[in-house]
């Protein structure tokens, strides 16, 4: 007889290992990455400062930061098989994340790859914009741009894509959104993550497993599909028969619920200011407008639908906004998503090497027993 196992199905509430790296107080709609409160750090630090932080758990002093800067510029350019993977892949049009998961496994073949597992956390941090950026041109027909070491991460990212240097306020826009989202907890892809190291496995295989994590629609694909939905609803006045028509139907209203948070969760509000700056300085408030009565409208009609359960607004609703003012495509959102989250994934891959236990829970079997082998003409 075996003791009877509690389960917990998709792991609700397991504390699973210790970290330095972030807090997310679901209750009280708190986040913190490393110490900080996600609203003090994130419209304030550079994408590399940010990683710095994860990697190292304090901020970087100028000479730091210096030298990182530059190692990540250096590790920007793409070995050439890995360009052949995204000319092969572009052909095929394949999905922007698969690219993105098939690419990140390519980073292997660098020198530099498998000696430490800082080494391969630098090479992925600083070849993800330009993977993306990269696929993104060959699938509009585009040769992918050479990377220039002069701009900054997130400034590189921007000029990639489109070939022109972008400005000051753009480059804050894109890190505010890439440092919000660059660490959350025990989120499914970082998870994912962790188990690959665990194993003492290393960081390039552990990210490519988290790309794969990330891209399903209930964790870093909503972002897409939430702007999708305001645009559908055009206009203010029709927001509360789509949206109800779609809980009809059966289907999750994008951007709303999370399995933490039981208030509205923090990054929306830091993503949702940083918008509401991008499109005021833009001088068109009207898609600002929309989507805030749209979040309203869903509210109200998630309350009546599931009474039960708060579901608030997530990261996701805002992150669709403000990529979309930043001027990325929706194909665009969740590979740029997976451009933040590498620091994460990084910061817990060297976590768990460096302090991890294996990670293996167990399951309850509730299949048939004592079955007798049939042979194959009889069954
Ligand atoms: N719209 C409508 N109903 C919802 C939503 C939603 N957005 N979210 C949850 N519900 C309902 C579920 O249908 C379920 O109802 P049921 O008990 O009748 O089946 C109930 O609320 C509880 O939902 P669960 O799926 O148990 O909640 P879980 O913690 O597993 O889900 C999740 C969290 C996946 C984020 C969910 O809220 C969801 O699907 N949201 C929409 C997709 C989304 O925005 N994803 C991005 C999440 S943020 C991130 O990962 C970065």
């Amino acid at each position: 007889m075996s003791a009877v196992l509690e389960i917990k199905e998709g792991l609700e509430g397991v504390v699973a290992a210790t970290t330095r790296l972030s807090s997310v107080d679901g209750e009280a709609g708190v986040l913190l990455l490393a110490g900080f409160p996600v609203e003090e750090v994130a419209p304030r630090a550079s994408f590399e400062e940010m990683v710095w932080l994860l990697w190292h758990g304090e901020l970087p002093r100028a000479a730091e930061l210096a030298s990182f800067s530059a190692r990540l510029a250096a590790g920007r350019a793409l070995a050439p098989a890995t360009l052949d993977l995204l000319r092969a892949a572009a052909a095929r049009r394949v999905d922007p994340m698969d690219a993105l998961r098939m690419a990140a496994g390519t980073l292997s073949l660098a020198p530099e790859a498998g000696s430490d597992p800082r080494a391969d956390a630098a090479l992925l941090v600083a070849a993800f914009p330009t993977i993306v950026a990269a696929y993104h041109r060959l699938l509009q027909g585009d040769e992918p741009l050479t990377p220039r070491a002069d701009l900054s991460h997130a400034a590189s990212f921007l000029y990639l894509l489109t070939g022109q240097e972008p400005d000051a306020e753009r480059v804050r826009g894109l890190e505010t959104y890439l440092n919000t989202v660059s660490d959350h907890g025990f989120n499914a892809s970082t998870f994912t993550a962790r188990v690959i190291v665990s194993t003492r496995s290393d960081l390039i295989s552990a990210v490519t497993g988290a790309v794969g994590a990330l891209k399903g629609p209930l964790h870093g694909g909503a972002p897409g599909p939430a702007l999708d939905t305001v645009f559908e609803i055009g206009t203010a006045e029709r927001a509360e028969e789509v949206l109800r028509a779609k809980l009809g139907r059966g289907e999750r209203l994008m951007g709303f619920g999370h399995r933490v948070y039981r208030v509205r969760d923090p990054r929306a509000d830091v993503l949702g200011a940083a918008a509401e700056r991008f499109y005021r300085r833009a001088g068109d408030m009207t898609l600002y407008d929309l989507a805030r009565a749209v979040e309203a409208t869903a509210l109200r009609v998630l309350h009546e639908h599931k009474p039960e359960r708060r579901l608030d607004t997530n990261v996701e609703f805002y992150t669709a906004l403000l990529l979309h003012g930043l001027g990325l495509p929706t194909a665009l959102f969740t590979p740029t998503f997976a451009i933040g989250r590498v620091a994460g994934w990084t910061a817990h891959g060297l976590e768990q090497h460096d302090r991890g236990r294996l990670i293996r829970p167990q399951s309850e079997y509730v299949g048939e027993r004592g079955r007798r082998w049939v042979e194959i003409g009889g069954r």
